[in-house]
C-alpha cells in the first residue's frame, strides 16, 4: 500500500506546518497530504481547521483574516515549546519543499464548512506556478468544487472524500477516468468499500496510525492509507 504523510508528519510536529514537511519529505513514502483555505486578502495558507483557535496562540476564522496578522501567531507552541515560532505556511512554501522530492502532494480543498469562492482556479493557478500538476491529487468533502476543478483542467487525479459509512460507493469512481476514493478508517472496513473495491475502485483510507489497521486495509485491497506517523508506517510496509 502507498503511504502519505497526514498533515505532514505530524505526529511529533504541528501538524500542517513547514516543519512537520520537511520531516515528511525526509521519509521515502509516496506522498504527503494538505489542508488549504485562503485569507481575507487572497493568500492560500495550509491548515486544517476554519479557525487558528486549536492550533496557535491566536483566534478566529481564517477567511476573515489578512495574511500579515495570520503570520503574526505562533502555529508551534501548542504542539510544544521547542516547537514555539513556526508560522502558518502558504500553499507556495510547502509546494517548494517538495520540488526537488519524488513525492505525491495531495492537495485538499476545504470547502466543505466555508466555501472560498473560486479556491480551485487559485490552486490551480498555485500548482500551475510551481510545474508539479502530475505530482498533484486534489481531494475535498466537497465533491461539487471538484467537478468544477475538472470542468476547468484535467487535473492528474482527484480524491472524493467520504467520511461516513455509505451504502452505495460503486458509482462515485465514474466522476473522473483518474478518481479516487479517500474514505474514513471506519468507512473501510464496511461492506460499501469492500464493494467498491471489488468493482474496480481505488480506495484509501484515512487516518490510519495503527499496524493492525495497515495489516486489514491491505487485506482488503486498499491503495493507500494517511497517517499521522509516517516513518512507523513506513518501517512496517518494509519490514513485512
Ligand atoms: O484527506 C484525508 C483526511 O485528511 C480527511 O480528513 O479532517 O483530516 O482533513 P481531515
Ligand atoms: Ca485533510
Amino acid at each position: 500500500m502507498d503511504i502519505f504523510a497526514h498533515r505532514g508528519a505530524s505526529r511529533y510536529f504541528p501538524e500542517n506546518t513547514l516543519l512537520a514537511f520537511k520531516e515528511a519529505a525526509k521519509i521515502p513514502i509516496y506522498g504527503v497530504e494538505l489542508d488549504v483555505h485562503r485569507t481575507k486578502d487572497g493568500v492560500l495558507v495550509v491548515h486544517h481547521d476554519e479557525k487558528i483557535n486549536r492550533t496557535s496562540n491566536g483566534k478566529g476564522f481564517i477567511h476573515e483574516m489578512d495574511f500579515a496578522e495570520l503570520r503574526s501567531y505562533d502555529f508551534g507552541s501548542w504542539k510544544g515549546e521547542q516547537f514555539a515560532g513556526q508560522q502558518i505556511p502558504t500553499l507556495h512554501e510547502v509546494l517548494d519543499i517538495f520540488r526537488v522530492t519524488h513525492h505525491m502532494i495531495n492537495i485538499e480543498l476545504k470547502t466543505d464548512v466555508y466555501s472560498y469562492p473560486g479556491l480551485e482556479e487559485d490552486v490551480l493557478q498555485t500548482v500551475l506556478e510551481h510545474d508539479m500538476a502530475e505530482r498533484i491529487i486534489y481531494s475535498s468533502f466537497d465533491h461539487e468544487i471538484l467537478e468544477r476543478m475538472l470542468e476547468k483542467a484535467i487535473p492528474n487525479e482527484v480524491g472524493l472524500l467520504f467520511s461516513k459509512v455509505l451504502i452505495n460507493l460503486s458509482e462515485y469512481g465514474q466522476m473522473a477516468g483518474s478518481s479516487t476514493l479517500h474514505v474514513s478508517l471506519i468507512a473501510a472496513k464496511r461492506n460499501a468499500v469492500k464493494k467498491a473495491i471489488e468493482l474496480g475502485n481505488r480506495v484509501r483510507a484515512y487516518t490510519v496510525n495503527r499496524i493492525a489497521d495497515y495489516d486489514l486495509l491491505e487485506d482488503l485491497g486498499v491503495d493507500a492509507i494517511f497517517t499521522d506517523e509516517p516513518e512507523k508506517m513506513y518501517r512496517h510496509a518494509y519490514e513485512k
